[in-house]
């Protein structure tokens, strides 16, 4: 599970998510989740052309065994 902080800063709610290799994380683009910044899947049940922002980083590969 990814982790995630706010903090405010000028004022303004900033957000940062810190991924390890081999986690996900959905952003929501159409406004409408009940989890901004995160997706809840609301996109699918509204009006609208966005689905979210999927960030993805992938794991290392494994090296080969001899
Ligand atoms: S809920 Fe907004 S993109 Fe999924």
């Amino acid at each position: 599970m990814p982790e995630f902080s706010n903090e405010e800063r000028n004022g303004r709610l900033r957000t940062t998510v810190t991924l390890q290799p081999g986690e996900r994380v959905s952003f929501c683009r159409c406004q409408k989740s009940a989890d901004l910044p995160f997706c809840d899947g609301t996109h699918k049940t509204c009006e609208t052309t966005f689905g979210p922002l999927i960030v993805v980083v992938p794991a290392p590969e494994k090296a080969p065994e001899n």
